[in-house]
């Protein structure tokens, strides 16, 4: 058993179960609090929101957090325990696992290391590009003399990497300026800094439904109200995002018209331009997120719609960019690029929050857009699309009742599941040694309960293991639901 690499306080796992209610679980079954909290706490492991092998709270600051007794907290460990979802040891607490003991599954090469065994689908994320990665953190190292001068706090980040930013964005057609990038210590936190200058509590925002979990989480957060727009299978239509726009006219709409996540679909420029005209005309700031926009596996670049920022004529479009998905997550490198007045007052707001992104990391990224970028993505895309073709291969001859559209890029099929609850199968296939992410997690309200979201991001040989493991759990979920459904109706015949 690998030993805990990180510890979740008892203030984050309590804003975790925000909000906590000790008489529903999340099936939705009534029943003591210490099932509630341990059902709660075994989604979050689940669909990986609590890693794996991460050292939970001690039971009585757990206890204080929630308001409730620390014999509750203590039984809902020991029952997680039971269930192989938390292992303890004297002295060195209790932290999260999953049930069943699985073999290693070799890494061999686009899969991140597994340390217990199980296959980890519920990421869409690459390891780092390696020896490109060394390479951009040793002359970062040597250039970090000439910065440590002055007292490092940049609150629009570091100059260098705002002008090789500012020239990336000239170079794909939006003529840019340093001043008008931010950097920030990843996406989620541009975006969340953009959020919290913007819109004030109770303000809405629309989001593409589905979207990318953790922002549905973040808009929740800060207290603004989610308006789903939903996703066609083709992707944006334009009446609905007219109706939606003029109905609840919100404050801001949260976009990914590049590979969106987790769909995979690219808005086309026709849209692009709708979009940004509805949003103008109701007063909404578009928040259009280009995390994934290098990950274009299937299109042309001669093709390739131009950056939705290029269609915005009155400065309406506030744009994201990341280094997560094109170099490596453990960067945590993002960014805001918007107007130069925008910068100044994101900030402003980003005092009370980060005051600013690490400067070698930000002379790391320099470094590698400036000197890798085309090589590493050279060597990830025809990797991924490999990849991406073994996964679906692997769908069609152990789930072929399972449907999904495949995606000109991004890290994911976004897959119904027929009629095979993916918050059920999310439990079975812990126990077959898959983690997947639930389809509810990237909608609101319990949307999505028959989709999956499968990333291709591991190399093919274990891929097709994950999907021979899932197809495996779904048929364990098949055979416990025919002997449920025939108790079932037979009590409904009793009437
Ligand atoms: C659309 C989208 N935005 C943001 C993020 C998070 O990016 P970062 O790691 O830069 O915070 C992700 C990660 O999966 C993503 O898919």
């Amino acid at each position: 058993m690998s030993a805990p690499h990180l510890t979740v306080s008892s203030t984050r796992l309590a804003d975790l179960l925000h909000p906590w209610n000790t008489t529903t679980s999340i099936s939705g079954r009534t029943g003591p609090a210490y099932r509630t909290l341990a059902d709660r706490i075994r989604a979050l492991v689940l669909d990986g929101r609590i890693p794996l092998t991460a050292r939970l709270p001690a039971e009585r600051g757990l206890a204080d957090r929630l308001g409730i007794s620390r014999t509750t907290v203590a039984a809902a460990y020991e029952l997680l325990r039971t269930d192989g979802y938390l292992a303890s040891r004297r002295g060195s607490g209790s932290w999260t696992t999953l049930p069943g003991s699985h073999t290693e599954i070799p890494s061999l090469g686009l899969s991140p290391s597994t340390t217990t065994g199980v296959i980890d689908l519920g990421v869409a994320a690459l390891p780092g590009p390696g020896h490109a990665l060394h390479r951009a953190v040793a002359d970062a190292v040597e250039s970090l003399p000439t910065y440590t001068t002055g007292h490092g706090y940049l609150p629009g980040g570091l100059p260098v990497l705002r002008d090789t930013l500012a020239q990336r964005y000239t170079r794909r057609g939006v003529p840019t300026t340093p001043d008008q990038i931010l950097v920030t210590p990843g996406a989620l936190a541009a975006v969340t800094l953009v959020m919290r200058t913007l819109a004030g509590p109770g303000d809405r925002v629309a989001v593409e439904s589905p979207t990318y979990a953790n922002v549905l989480d973040a808009i929740r957060q800060a207290g603004n109200r989610v308006v789903p727009v939903p996703m066609t299978e083709t992707g944006w239509d334009a009446d609905t995002w007219r109706d939606t726009l003029r109905t609840a006219a919100p404050r801001l709409a949260y976009l990914i018209p590049d590979f969106q996540n987790p769909t995979g679909h690219l808005a086309d420029a026709a849209i692009r331009t709708t979009l940004v005209d509805l949003a103008r005309n109701t007063g909404t700031t578009l928040i259009v997120d280009e995390t994934c926009q290098d990950l274009a596996l299937d299109i042309d670049p001669a093709d390739r719609p131009l950056p939705t920022a290029a269609f915005d004529r009155t400065n309406n479009v506030v744009t994201i960019g990341s280094t997560s998905k094109t170099f490596w997550g453990g960067l945590r490198i993002g960014w805001v690029r918007t107007t130069p007045d925008l910068v100044r007052r994101i900030a402003a707001t980003r005092a009370s929050f980060d005051v600013g992104a690490p400067v070698l990391d930000q002379l790391v990224t320099h470094h590698l857009i400036t000197d890798h970028e085309d090589a590493i993505l050279d060597t990830r895309l025809p990797a991924l699309r490999t990849a991406r073709a073994a996964l679906a291969g692997a769908l069609a001859e152990h789930l072929p009742t399972w449907s999904f559209t495949m995606p000109v890029g991004g890290l994911s099929l976004w897959v119904r599941t027929d009629n095979t609850s993916s918050l059920t199968l999310t439990e079975t296939a812990a126990r077959h040694g898959v983690r997947i992410a639930a389809g509810t997690r990237f909608g609101t309200d319990g949307a999505f309960e028959h989709h999956v979201r499968l990333p291709y991001a591991h190399d093919p040989a274990t891929l097709v293991e994950a999907i021979r493991r899932l197809a495996a759990a779904v048929g364990e979920t098949q055979r416990t639901r025919t002997t449920a459904y025939s108790g079932y109706s037979n009590a409904t015949c009793l009437a």
